[in-house]
């Protein structure tokens, strides 16, 4: 399934995306293609605050930016506040993105304040804790608000066991992190501040790898053998929409 060829990353709202500026700045699975095709699930109207939890380098918050006039919170642990500043600055977003650097459990943000909050290919890291949408996610989003996740996950659970071509990469951390949507559904299921919308197998999954694993990132050169021994096969993209009651 891999190629070489770098399948072209194009937007086709209003803005173009520099192919050379995406690759730079992508963490894993193209974050654009993702928003992209959540946005379609989403109500963005000019104004409006969104929270992007776990934004790493920006892409979703300038995307979110640019094409719908919303202002966004652009949260992150890993990327400093200083260094996204930077990129949207020189995106011309300064106006609308604000860098913050917070850790999940600690954000520095009033209850009910987003209108909107997403998390695109971050939400693993700390929303696998049981109580972790109810007590710290879901609280800052206003009533009838939106919440919208999408994660790197598995076609189905290992209930069997860790397939055998991808046993030498399993660790952890892919232990912790890596679910079915049915498993997310589950873990969201007792939530009682949230109306679950959508449950589902993201249809960017194979374009999104694929352009990770042909930007040049070390990290993505080694995730080539991983998906090649069995990441095609086993893993996707999950999605979970949801509305705060
Ligand atoms: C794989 S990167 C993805 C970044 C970005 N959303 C994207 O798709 O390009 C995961 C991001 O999750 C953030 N993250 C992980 N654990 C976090 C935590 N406990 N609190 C806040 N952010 C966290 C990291 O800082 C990192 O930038």
């Amino acid at each position: 399934m891999y190629t070489e060829e770098l399948v072209p990353v194009m937007y086709t709202r209003n803005h173009q995306y520099d192919t050379s500026f995406v690759k730079e700045n992508l963490m894993g699975p193209n974050a654009l293609r993702m928003i992209d095709e959540l946005a379609k699930s989403l109500k963005l109207e000019k104004g409006m605050r969104v929270l992007d939890l776990g934004c790493g380098k920006g892409l979703t918050s300038i995307y979110l930016a640019k094409e719908f006039g919303v202002t966004v919170f652009a949260t992150d642990l890993w990327i400093s506040a200083s260094e996204n500043y930077e990129r949207f600055k020189a995106m011309g977003v300064e106006d609308k993105v604000i860098p913050i650097h917070a850790e999940a459990h600690d954000l520095p943000f009033a209850q009910e304040y987003f209108d909107v909050a997403v998390s695109i290919d971050a939400y693993h890291y700390f929303g696998v804790e049981p109580d972790y949408l109810e007590k710290y996610f879901a609280p800052l989003v206003k009533k009838g608000g939106q919440i919208i996740v999408a994660v790197p996950g598995l076609k189905e659970e290992f209930s069997a066991g860790v397939p055998a071509g991808l046993a030498s990469y399993w660790c952890d951390d892919m232990e912790n992190t890596l679910h079915s949507h049915e498993w997310w559904l589950e873990l969201w299921k007792p939530c009682e501040a949230v109306e679950i919308r959508e449950s589902a197998e993201m249809k960017c999954f194979r374009e999104a790898w694929q352009d990770w694993l042909t930007c040049g990132h070390e990290i993505a050169r080694k995730d080539v053998g991983m998906m090649a021994d069995g990441g095609w096969e086993h893993f996707n993209l999950v999605s979970m929409v949801a509305i705060k009651r």
